[in-house]
């Protein structure tokens, strides 16, 4: 398993755990240091087990030896980042590096799969890569390539991979697809210790692009989704209605079906825009305008802007108001910031010249050059705002005491930005609820001719 960031280290252990023998490659020796002590670099529900269980079953050890790995590996899991260059497109640079220090340690057939999201053709790419860096011929015969894209969670990414919808698995030769389906069986019949999932999981077996194509689609229609449920929510604050009923009227019909159509302020995290992004900058350099994708981009920008907006319209002028946010992750269960709607938000009403306080909980520094007074609670931050914004719906915040939140403020808005509070209970705290296309009982009339003045 070459890199051992989010995905590696999760497949790790959950190979490990089906009854594999793993090798991690890690060049870092902090984040090697904590692997080898059967604990994750970062926090996941139920990963530290798993990495613990493996290490004492000795099915699972880390290294920074590549030559080692190589030699004592046949199947070899490339699982590194590809963010976003400058100009949209994915930085393959570090699928690069690994690919060109593998190449000289190929001294026996080894099948190369590549787990990361990188651009369609990627697959050819790296095999070529691979032979050029090895400098010896005889590689080509040596290296064949596949994909295995994967759809983890950040926060349920053990049981996703352990318990998927479908595994995916692409190549063009049909000895990389048998042993890579082999390596799988344990999860597609769900035969592992502790299964607790009836029924074999389906299985796409496909060519290579077709898998890698698969899992920009994956995210792209997911994106599309949410976006979708943001744009309805629009109608629904300019006509009265209330989307949390509208999602739940159409996802119960099968073919939407209800999930990843909470709307709010959108999505966050490492993949969505990241990959949108990129196939609609892909797109453009082969000619064609992805309009699908680019409003979904645009409507899920609008989002943050939407917070702001609520913001002028109640306060007026935010030179100076106090804002408090809760929550910071881009959703909960996780500590994660990156393209956290909760940042954008924070950067763009200081921008305004307003003050922010802010409270999540497990968040508790925020990346330097950012004026946010981080709060020890959900009270300590509403000290004095004049509004308060829930940014990330943890369930901690639906049990909140709304009237001792009322009593610290000094404003009385609650922007429920993830649609997960009760405007019932929240109003009856004597604080002024807005959601995102939610009807509240009594102001649903007023907003919708606020909205056409
Ligand atoms: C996502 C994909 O789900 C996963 O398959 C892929 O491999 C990586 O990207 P992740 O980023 O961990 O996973 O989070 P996910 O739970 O999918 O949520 C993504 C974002 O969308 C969050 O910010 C969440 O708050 C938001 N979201 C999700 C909504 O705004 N509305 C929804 O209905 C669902």
């Amino acid at each position: 398993m070459i890199g051992s960031g989010y995905v590696g280290t999760v497949v790790s252990a959950c190979l490990a755990h089906i009854g594999h023998n793993v090798i991690g490659v890690e060049s870092d020796n902090a984040k090697l240091e904590l692997l080898r002590d059967g604990r994750a670099p970062f926090y996941e529900r139920n990963l530290d087990q798993l990495l613990e269980a493996g290490r004492q079953a000795g099915r699972l050890g880390f290294t920074s030896d590549m030559a080692l790995a190589m030699d004592e590996s046949d199947l070899v899991f490339i699982c590194v980042g590809t963010p976003s260059r400058p100009d949209g497109k994915a930085d393959m640079s570090a699928m690069l590096e690994v690919a060109q220090a593998a190449a000289p340690h190929v001294k026996h057939p080894h099948t190369f799969i590549n787990k990361s999201t990188v651009p369609i053709g990627s697959g050819r790419w790296l095999s070529s890569v691979i032979e050029d860096a090895a400098g010896d011929p005889r590689v080509t015969k040596l290296v064949r390539v596949a994909s295995n894209p994967e759809f983890l969670r950040e926060g349920t990414a053990v049981s996703d991979y352990l318990h998927p919808d479908r595994v995916v698995i692409g190549a063009d030769d049909p000895a990389s697809l048998d042993d890579i389906v082999e390596l799988y069986q344990p999860v597609l019949d769900q035969s592992f210790p502790g299964s607790d999932q009836r029924g074999p999981v389906p299985l796409v077996k496909t060519d290579l692009m077709t898998a890698e194509m698969i899992k920009y689609a994956a995210n792209a229609f997911l994106a599309t989704k949410i976006s979708f449920a943001n744009e309805m929510a629009r109608f629904c604050d300019l006509m009265g209605a209330d989307i949390q009923t509208v999602t739940a009227g159409i996802g119960l019909d099968q073919r939407i079906g209800p999930r990843f159509l909470n709307a709010g302020l959108g999505w966050g995290g490492s993949c969505f825009t990241k990959d949108v992004l990129a196939m609609v900058t892909t797109a453009a350099e082969y000619g064609y305008q992805a309009r699908l994708l680019e409003a979904t981009l645009a409507i899920n920008n609008d989002q943050r802007h939407l917070v702001v907006e609520r913001l002028l319209r109640h306060l007026k002028n935010l030179r100076g108001a106090r804002i408090a946010l809760l929550g910071l992750s881009y959703k909960p269960g996780t500590d994660d910031l990156r393209d956290s709607p909760a940042l954008d938000i924070a950067t763009q009403v200081i921008e305004y010249g307003a003050f922010v306080s802010a409270y999540d909980p497990v968040v508790k520094a925020l990346p330097a050059g950012l004026p946010v007074r981080i709060a020890s609670d959900a009270y300590a931050a509403a000290e004095g705002a004049d509004a308060v914004v829930v940014a990330t719906e943890w369930p901690q915040f639906i049990d909140l005491d709304f009237a001792r939140l009322r009593s610290a403020m000094k404003g009385e808005l609650l922007f429920d930005g993830r649609n997960c509070l009760s405007p019932t209970i929240v109003g009856a705290a004597g604080l002024v609820y807005e959601g995102v296309g939610r009807r509240v009982p009594g102001s649903a009339r007023r907003l919708a001719i606020d909205l056409r003045a």
